[in-house]
């Protein structure tokens, strides 16, 4: 009998997935150049600098992904680039953009745009940033000018990356700009963060008909340490569905949960074409009751888990399938649009990129609709607060001589892109250890 290869859809996108700020360079006029140079927001005092030096040279990295078999690539426009002052817009920006779709275009990649992750220009984030409800007025109109100048290369759009992760780190953990610690503040600019993903999505569909319109969710595992212990059940729901639910909520549903708030939201009611999941890994959750900044809740990884780099969390593939199981309820094309693991010495990333899309393949046999899989990334990028210290690139970067060198996972990837399947002979070279796991 001939061993299992578990293939995917011919139409299936396969791609990577990156963000303006982390791999352009010199981004100066944002919230997040700014934080960088104040002393200890970055670890080991890094800064974006040059980063990946896509402003200038995105194309060569598109000719490797195109050899990389990849036919998908996430990107995001930085809007501080293109609305460097408040009512003013830079032509010359949105060309450069223009460039950069076509060049994916020519060469059979389809881009999916986001259009705000993470950076703000200076100039709103001085007039409050997301807690001004002006932003959102703001986002709509800057968001119609990108729409019109790229909706000739770009159908696809992802309004806003991670509004729970912006609003949790920004406000909660206080390690992304604005640096908060304030619930309230938290709350106010998640709101506007959805209520600005809405109206977009007007926008869009508006001015390009055909547009598919999402925004993309990072959806976290929330188990309990004690499944027995009622308590620890319930902290870990009541994380769920604070960092999870309420986001999704919002635009499905047309209701405001705890905490972004109560009751209605109608005009957010049925504002996505598709949900976008960025799913990395798993927390476990204990109750503890001295903890009451943290929802009553002590959060770490499974001691006996394959940790993975700089304590970034736990391998936990099968999270991957729950994660695309619980979407699949809203009824909506699903795309992965960021997965992947911070592993500078590739000893991990091989096998996690075989059983994660090992998971996604059975989601697919359950007929849950998933659509693509954007690798989280082409290149190593700076990585926020950690700066270059976690490593997540399919090609590695050496950001001062800027050269790059294709990991083992570079390899497998344009394997399973190019044949869109997982043979036994990838398993074989990549990660003979799966074997018995996957091919028993
Ligand atoms: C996600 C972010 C992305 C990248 C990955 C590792 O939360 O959206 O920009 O930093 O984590």
């Amino acid at each position: 009998m001939p061993e299992a290869t578990f293939h995917f859809p011919t139409d299936f996108r396969w791609g990577t997935a990156t963000a303006a700020h982390q791999v352009e360079g010199n981004n100066m006029n944002n919230d997040w150049w700014a934080w960088e140079q104040e002393e200890g927001r970055i670890k080991e005092g890094h800064r974006s600098g040059l980063a990946c030096n896509w402003w200038e040279r995105a194309e060569e990295d598109f000719d490797r992904a195109a050899e990389l078999g990849q036919n998908a690539h996430r990107l995001s426009v930085e809007w501080s680039r293109i609305e460097p002052r408040e009512g003013h817009f830079d032509d010359a920006a949105l060309d450069r953009y223009r460039a950069i779709l076509r060049a994916l275009r020519e060469r059979g990649i389809e881009p999916m745009v986001t259009l705000h992750h993470f950076t703000n220009p200076l100039w709103l984030a001085e007039m409050g940033g997301w807690e001004n409800p002006r932003a959102v007025f703001f986002f709509e109109r800057y968001v119609a000018r990108v729409v019109e100048a790229l909706g000739e290369f770009c159908d696809l759009w992802c309004t806003v990356n991670e509004p729970n992760v912006y609003v949790y780190m920004g406000y909660l953990a206080g390690v992304f700009p604005p640096g908060k610690k304030d619930f309230r503040a938290g709350m106010r600019a998640g709101r506007n963060l959805m209520r600005a993903h809405a109206v977009a999505y007007r926008r869009i569909h508006a001015l390009q008909p055909g547009a598919r319109v999402g925004f993309a969710h990072n959806l976290r595992i929330f188990d309990p340490a004690n499944p027995r212990s009622p308590l620890d059940r319930w902290v870990a729901g009541l994380q769920d569905r604070s960092f999870n639910e309420a986001f999704l909520a919002a635009p499905t549903r047309g209701r405001w949960l705890f905490p972004l708030g109560w009751g209605f939201a109608w005009r957010l009611r049925r504002t996505l074409d598709w949900i976008g999941l960025n799913y990395y890994t798993r927390d476990l959750v204990a109750f503890d009751r001295h903890q009451p900044g943290a929802m009553f809740g002590r959060n770490f990884h499974a001691p006996d888990a394959e940790p993975l780099d700089g304590g970034y969390g736990e391998l936990y593939p099968d999270g991957m399938e729950r994660a695309l199981k619980r979407l699949s309820y809203l009824g909506l094309p699903i795309y992965v649009t960021e997965n992947g693991i911070p592993d500078a010495d590739d000893d991990q990333r091989p096998r996690a990129i075989i059983l994660h899309l090992h998971r996604l393949w059975r989601a697919l046999q359950g007929c849950i609709p998933v659509m693509g899989y954007y690798h989280w990334t082409l290149v190593d990028n700076f990585e926020w607060a950690e700066g270059w210290t976690l490593r997540f690139g399919l090609i590695e970067l050496d950001p001062e001589t800027q050269a790059r060198r294709y990991r083992p996972s570079a390899h497998l990837y344009r394997d399973i892109c190019k044949g869109g399947a997982i043979a036994p002979e990838m398993i074989d070279r990549y990660a003979p250890d799966l074997r018995p796991v996957l091919l028993p």
